[in-house]
C-alpha cells in the first residue's frame, strides 16, 4: 500500500532528527513519506542528508530578520509546503520562530522537538539551562507549535538523567539521542491518526 501521509520537514542544522525520521520511515515504522525538506540555511547538513536520500530539498532565503522569516520568505515557505501537499510540518532544528500567516496556513499541523522537559527551560541552549539549574532529570519534548515560544500542547516527552560530572556537551549528546527515539514515535502516532487534541491535552489512542 502506498504511504500517503506527507511530511514537510524544516531544519537549519545538521539534520540528525530528520535522519532518525527518514530511517524510521524506511524501516516501516512510520506510515508516511517525506514530501519535501526545506531549510533557511543554504549550507545546512539537513539539505545534504535529504539529497543523499534523493528527497526533494529546498533552500529558501529567510530575508532580513535574524529570528523569523520576512514576508516574502514566509510566503515562499507556505507555497512550497502547500504545493508539496504536506499533511504535517515537522520542525527538526528549525531556528526561526514561525508567525501568523504561516501558522494559520497549517493550523494544528506543525510539530517541533525541544531539548528540555517543557515547560522547563524554553528557548536556547536548554540543556545548558538544565545543567546550570541543577536538575536531576533533563530530556526532550515533542509539541504542537503555537504562536508562543516552545509553548504548544505537549505530544510526548522522554527524560534522561543528569549525571555527576556532566558537561553541557555530554548532557546535550544524551538528550539528542533521546530525541532520535521520541520524535519518530510521535510522528508515527500522528501519521496513524492515533493522536487527539483537546485544548492542551493530547491523548494517544491505542
Ligand atoms: C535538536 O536538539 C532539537 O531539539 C532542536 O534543534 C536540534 C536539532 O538537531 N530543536 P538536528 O539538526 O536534528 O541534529
Amino acid at each position: 500500500m502506498k504511504n500517503t501521509f506527507r511530511l514537510g520537514i524544516l531544519g537549519s542544522g545538521q539534520g540528525s532528527n530528520f535522519v532518525a525520521i527518514a530511517d524510521a520511515i524506511t524501516a516501516g515504522k512510520i506510515p508516511a513519506e517525506i514530501a519535501v525538506v526545506v531549510s533557511d540555511v543554504e549550507s545546512a547538513g539537513i539539505l545534504t542528508r535529504a539529497r543523499e536520500r534523493q528527497l526533494p530539498a529546498r533552500f529558501i532565503a529567510p530575508g532580513k530578520f535574524r529570528t523569523k522569516l520576512d514576508e516574502d520568505a514566509e510566503r515562499e515557505f507556505v507555497k512550497v509546503l502547500t504545493e508539496a501537499k504536506v499533511d504535517l510540518i515537522v520542525l527538526a532544528g528549525f531556528m526561526r520562530v514561525l508567525k501568523g500567516d504561516f501558522l494559520r496556513a497549517f493550523e494544528g499541523r506543525i510539530v517541533n522537538i525541544h531539548p528540555s522537559l517543557l515547560p522547563s527551560f524554553p528557548g536556547l541552549e536548554s540543556w545548558r539551562q538544565a545543567l546550570d539549574y541543577g536538575v536531576k532529570l533533563a530530556g526532550c519534548t515533542v509539541h504542537f507549535v503555537d504562536a508562543g515560544v516552545d509553548s504548544g500542547a505537549i505530544i510526548g516527552q522522554q527524560s534522561v538523567p543528569v549525571l555527576d560530572g556532566d558537561t553541557a556537551e555530554t548532557l546535550h549528546a544524551r538528550i539528542h539521542a533521546a530525541e532520535h527515539e521520541l520524535y519518530p514515535q510521535c510522528v508515527a502516532a500522528l501519521a496513524r491518526g492515533e493522536i487527539s487534541v483537546a485544548g492542551r491535552k493530547v491523548c494517544w489512542k491505542k
